[in-house]
């Protein structure tokens, strides 16, 4: 029987699975537009994870919600959402023949741009907890018809690969909605190669950012964490990364670097 594009791909991350994941893989049918490795759902840490989860949200996310709310925070003279792609691609030295795991893929808009700079012989994996950004993905990712790209349900704290499966690992604008943050952070790092590269947006404290008592507070409200400026920094470079880049840009920061080993 031929193989479709998207079970050609599929083929190609049954291997990159954790046992007990694979187990679960194997017993799912086939031909499902995303690999659900999620039993049930995972805990809201509050109403910007729940929006997500939403039917509404994940059809005008790509399109308009991304664009707006994120220019927002980046302000506005920060970059748009192709500058955004370039700098994500640029943070991970995308060359063809790469694996990347984009985490918390959303829709999948960055996925697709890392597909097609990878070429036929690297493989992509969007992965998120979301049922219908993922369906909303598979919907994208059939009419783009990238056969390297394949879409996976699972926890970014509790990652369902085994360790150094992948040369580049990308996390944009969801590291502050994880319940772990820091956790997310140790998965990164274990499933990526010596030498593998990280590239990550996520937010920042800025002067006009509330500070001090109102900090946890507004953090709960809106369930997002705003990290300080040296935080992210800091835990990379705790975790073997070096060539550590930082850019701020109004609320955000964008920051990559390079897992130590594997040479140059
Ligand atoms: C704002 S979207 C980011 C999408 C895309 N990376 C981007 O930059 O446009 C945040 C995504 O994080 C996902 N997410 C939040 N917590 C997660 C977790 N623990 N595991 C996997 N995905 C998670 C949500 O489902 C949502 O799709």
């Amino acid at each position: 029987m031929a193989t479709t594009e998207v079970e050609s791909a599929r083929e190609r991350v049954l291997p990159l699975l954790e046992p007990a994941a694979r187990t679960q893989a194997d017993a799912l049918a086939a031909d499902a537009p995303y690999l659900d490795l999620i039993e049930g759902g995972l805990e809201s840490t509050g109403v910007t994870q729940d929006l997500m989860t939403t039917g509404f949200v994940p059809r005008i996310y790509e399109r308009y919600w991304r664009p707006a709310l994120g220019q927002l925070a980046k302000g506005v003279t920060g970059p748009g959402m192709a500058e955004e792609i370039r700098i994500a691609r640029l943070l991970l030295g995308l060359a063809p023949g790469d694996g990347v795991l984009d985490i918390a893929c959303g829709p999948g808009n960055f996925s697709r741009a890392f597909a097609a700079g990878v070429g036929d012989s690297g493989l992509v994996v969007g992965l998120d907890a979301s049922e219908t950004m993922l369906r909303r993905g598979a919907e994208e990712l059939r009419a783009s018809g990238l056969d390297n790209l394949f879409l996976v349900r699972g926890d970014a704290t509790a990652l369902p690969f085994v360790g150094h499966s992948f040369d580049g690992v990308c996390c944009f604008a969801a590291l502050h909605l994880f319940d772990d943050p820091i956790a997310g952070l140790d998965e990164m790092t274990r499933v990526l190669t010596p030498g593998g590269r990280i590239a990550l947006m996520t937010s920042v404290q800025r002067q006009l950012a509330p500070r001090g008592p109102l900090k946890p507070i507004t953090e709960r409200l809106g369930g997002m964490r705003v990290f300080g400026q040296g935080e992210i920094v800091d835990a990379l470079r705790e975790r073997g990364f070096d060539d550590v880049h930082q850019r701020l840009s109004g609320l955000v920061q964008f920051v990559g670097g390079r897992l130590a080993g594997g040479g140059e």
